[in-house]
């Protein structure tokens, strides 16, 4: 007996969750301040091209892939490749990736409700000093955040995908969309908030050199959760009385749209703090910024609107930072959950413990690999130095194989599922498709420059991850 697959319930609440899943921690502080180092407003731009001419045709291939095949990625590559090893690779890795993810996402997420839990309890002061950091990463207050964290996602997906990954995006996203705004109004109107302005608007096109398009697009393909199977499978809970480009169109808008937004509050803000900061100083690491410099920025609103005022602000941060780190892990935890229900038959439930179990597991030894025990702190040696369990699956999962797997999609999409009944899906719930310049660019760029692209950046990545050979600065 098969039973129906589950749904979200309206188009909006669609577009919420999947946006979710987009909005997350690169959004708010690694885009902004990516932006401001690498030319600014001539940063922009090339971001936005990309986000509209290389990810937006893969977004919709993910979608109609999973909408068509009514699965997780595994099974949506044994839809379209019945029987052929070599493509179920590509189904392995689009459920693995997720799930090794998550559980580094999970760690960050963790610290983001720590810090949050702390600022609340009046210690903005203690969080402002450059140490905590360390200290609080290898304190056992972390088995209990991600306890927490991992309770918060049980229910969340325990509920479903209407009641449970919809609803949750339904309350949370429009509550970070309003906290983004007032906190960009809040900080427009400290000093030197202009100065923010300038650096993070005005073009500098000499900044941009080969690496910086590279990193740009990266960046892109990350921000909208490409390549993790995500796309996939919240195709496969979608209507086909709706739209796949038109609500790919208003995913990719809300992503860049936040990020953009995102960075009229950051720049400024460091800008406030010390106007003669040099951009180029700054980390690029979202993680080191968000834990160690912005809480000292936060601490230094103290003069103007008080230490309780001041706390206040900085505990708005954190908690928007938190809604969009579990929107996003949500979306990120599903794909193998979903994969556990439609391989092996089990319910949500059975799912979520298997997947939940193995995921507690190895984030406890993510959380390890700070100093606590030398076996994962010191993990493996490539790329000219010693690596943490922690920076091996970002280096490996999140740095290396997204690419690969955005190029296995597009191959999958163009080359073994005819290209006429893409079309049909995509044109399922779209009645101005048929025949559109859109139509056409999709199926053009998916079969030929968007594979190939993908797959260099693959290859650049392996070269300069594990063996410290940087192709671009070879070659330019
Ligand atoms: N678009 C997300 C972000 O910018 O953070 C990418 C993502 C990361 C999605 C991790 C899900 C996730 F668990």
């Amino acid at each position: 007996m098969t039973t129906q697959r589950e749904e979200f319930g309206s188009r909006i609440g669609f577009i919420l969750a999947a946006a979710g899943s987009a909005v997350g921690i690169g959004n708010l502080v690694g885009f902004p301040v990516n932006a401001a180092k690498n030319g600014g407003g001539a940063f922009l731009l090339i971001y936005a091209i990309f986000v509209f001419t290389v990810c937006l045709p893969v977004m919709m291939a993910e979608l109609a892939a999973g909408r068509k095949s009514n699965k997780n990625p595994l099974g949506a590559y044994q839809y379209f490749a019945p029987n052929q090893k070599l493509w179920s690779i590509g189904g392995w890795l689009s459920l693995i990736t997720p799930f090794m993810i998550a559980v580094f996402y999970a760690v960050i997420t963790l610290w983001v409700l720590g810090y949050l839990v702390a600022i609340i309890s009046g210690d903005l002061n203690l969080v402002a000093n450059p140490d905590y950091f360390g200290k609080f990463i290898n304190s056992s207050k972390v088995f209990l955040y991600l306890a927490i964290i991992t309770g918060i996602v049980w229910y969340i997906l325990q509920s479903g995908i209407k009641e449970g990954i919809e609803k949750g995006a339904k309350f949370m996203m429009p509550t970070l969309f309003i906290m983004l705004v007032a906190l960009v109004a809040f900080v427009l109107t400290q000093d030197n908030a202009a100065a923010g302005l300038h650096f993070y608007l005005v073009p500098d096109a000499s900044k941009i050199t080969p690496a910086v398009v590279n990193g740009a697009l990266g960046q892109a393909f990350f921000s909208l959760s490409l390549g993790m199977g995500i796309m996939i499978t919240y195709g496969s809970y979608m209507s086909r009385h709706n739209s796949i480009p038109g609500s790919a169109k208003m995913i990719a808008i809300c992503d860049t749209g936040v990020a953009f937004t995102a960075g009229l509050m950051i720049l400024p803000a460091i800008f406030s703090f010390n106007p003669d900061i040099n951009p180029e100083e700054l980390s690029s690491s979202s993680v080191s910024l968000i834990f160690t410099f912005l809480p000292k920025i936060f601490l230094a609103l103290e003069s103007s609107i008080g230490y309780i005022g001041a706390s206040f602000i900085a505990a708005s941060f954190f908690l928007l930072v938190l809604f969009a780190a579990l929107t996003s892990l949500v979306s990120i935890i599903e794909v193998p959950v979903s994969g556990v229900m439609d391989q092996l038959g089990k319910t949500r439930k059975q799912a979520l413990t298997i997947i939940g179990g193995g995921m507690i597991l190895l984030s406890v030894f993510c959380a390890l690999s700070f100093g606590l025990v030398s076996f994962f702190t010191e993990f493996a040696i490539y790329g000219g130095g010693i690596k943490s369990f922690f920076d091996l699956i970002i280096d490996v999962f999140y740095e290396t194989i997204l690419p690969l797997n955005g190029f296995l999609i597009c191959m999958l999409v163009s080359y073994r599922w005819k290209r006429s009944e893409m079309h049909k899906e995509l044109e399922k719930g779209d009645d101005n498709f048929h025949g559109s310049f859109t139509e056409r660019y999709v199926d053009f760029s998916l079969s030929t420059f968007i594979p190939v692209i993908l797959f260099l950046i693959f290859l650049n990545t392996v070269a300069l991850k594990f063996f410290s050979f940087d192709v671009i600065a070879e070659l330019f």
